[in-house]
């Protein structure tokens, strides 16, 4: 009876509040519906959301055991987890391991509210520089792959004039404009993949999407090279460093051809983004990788909350153990806290979870 209720009195506010003509979207009704009954199972004590502070222990001087914040951000459901393919920017090119940006906005909010910059050090295809967009503040991303570092340094740059421009449309070796160059790669890219975007879909997304306040930086780079990290001149007051490591060393990466890769390394050479090799790209294990970046981060921020996402890997093996003693052995009592807060099984590959460990001075 409660819930029925409860329904009733969602679905006359959704309807007052013009929601659903507004967004002239089906998708965003039942995003909403879906949010509202994931929220009232929570609050009616149905659906416990995860958090183990003390799932490991405490130790090395770090205080485990902290209240788990009120995330409502926290993916509930696949709808939250996978992208949108409609979400704007993004929908340039999605990766199949990409984050979703809307549950990624949230999170930020829920979990580090007044973040004045977004790091993403294993940037992919920009669905962190299209969160950081939206959430209106500064972007640092850095990405080993150099066509999705031109897809994030597009996602997260572009502006409708780089769509507009007509002869900046292609990367020559006497440099066209470079954020267009690389919004013609993120084009050509996705020219492969089952959603091929236009370039009047390109201009449409930019004219809607208001551009980043303070122009990003998005480097082709190593992000365990602690010296990369140094072009990071961050005044930043609190930083979130969210990111999506690779989980298990098959992770998914794009299959561009020899042109399109070559044509993503001059264009980033002209942006004056390029700092790694041509190559084949070598993973770290999801240990080393996450607690390689969270440190690099630390060492050029004061306080910064690094928000990891982890599944299990192929084999089935969870990393979230090794890199939380990784993370408390290197930066030791910088630690103010660290928690993992289970979300839900969305892939067969089984429990998603968000390592938290915020990073003080
Ligand atoms: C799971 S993807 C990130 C997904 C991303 N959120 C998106 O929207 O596509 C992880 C990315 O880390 C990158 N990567 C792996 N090792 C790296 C390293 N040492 N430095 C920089 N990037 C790295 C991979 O190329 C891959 O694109």
């Amino acid at each position: 009876m409660q819930i029925a209720l409860d329904l009733l009195v969602w679905m006359l506010m959704l309807a007052l509040s013009g929601k659903a003509a507004d967004e002239n979207s089906l998708s965003a009704v039942i995003r909403s519906f879906g949010s509202f009954v994931v929220l009232f199972l929570r609050s009616n004590g149905y659906l416990h959301r995860g958090g183990h502070p003390d799932r490991f222990g405490s130790g090395g001087g770090a205080d485990f055991v902290m209240p788990v914040p009120e995330a409502y951000g926290l993916p509930g459901s696949l709808t939250d987890y996978l992208p949108d393919p409609f979400e704007p920017v993004d929908r340039w090119f999605q990766a199949r391991n990409a984050s979703n940006v809307r549950t990624t906005v949230r999170i930020v909010q829920d979990l580090c509210p007044g973040a004045d910059l977004f790091v993403d050090p294993l940037a992919g295809g920009g669905s962190s520089a299209c969160a950081a967009r939206l959430l209106g503040v500064s972007f640092f991303g850095l990405e080993l792959d150099p066509v999705l570092a031109c897809v994030s340094l597009a996602k997260s740059t572009a502006t409708a004039r780089h769509a507009r421009a007509d002869p900046l449309w292609r990367v020559t070796p006497d440099q066209d404009d470079p954020v267009a160059s690389c919004l013609d790669v993120t084009r050509r890219l996705s020219a492969g993949t089952d959603r091929p975007v236009s370039r009047a879909d390109m201009l449409d997304d930019l004219e809607r999407n208001a551009p980043a306040p303070t122009l990003p930086l998005v480097l082709w780079a190593d992000a365990t090279q602690p010296d990369v990290w140094d072009e990071l001149h961050a005044e930043a007051r609190h930083a979130v460093l969210y990111t999506s490591p690779p989980f298990g060393l098959s992770s998914p990466r794009p299959q561009a051809s020899p042109e399109l890769y070559a044509d993503a390394v001059t264009a980033l050479a002209s942006a004056e983004a390029a700092r790694a090799e041509s190559g084949p790209a070598k993973f770290a294990s999801y240990e080393e990788l996450a607690a390689d970046v969270v440190v690099n981060a630390a060492r050029r921020l004061g306080h910064v909350t690094a928000v990891l996402e982890h599944e299990p890997a192929d084999d089935g093996s969870d990393a979230r153990e090794s890199t939380v003693r990784l993370l408390l052995d290197s930066l030791g009592n910088r630690v103010k806290s660290l928690r993992i807060l289970e979300c839900g099984a969305y892939s067969r590959r089984g429990m998603f979870s968000l390592i938290v460990c915020e990073v003080v001075p």
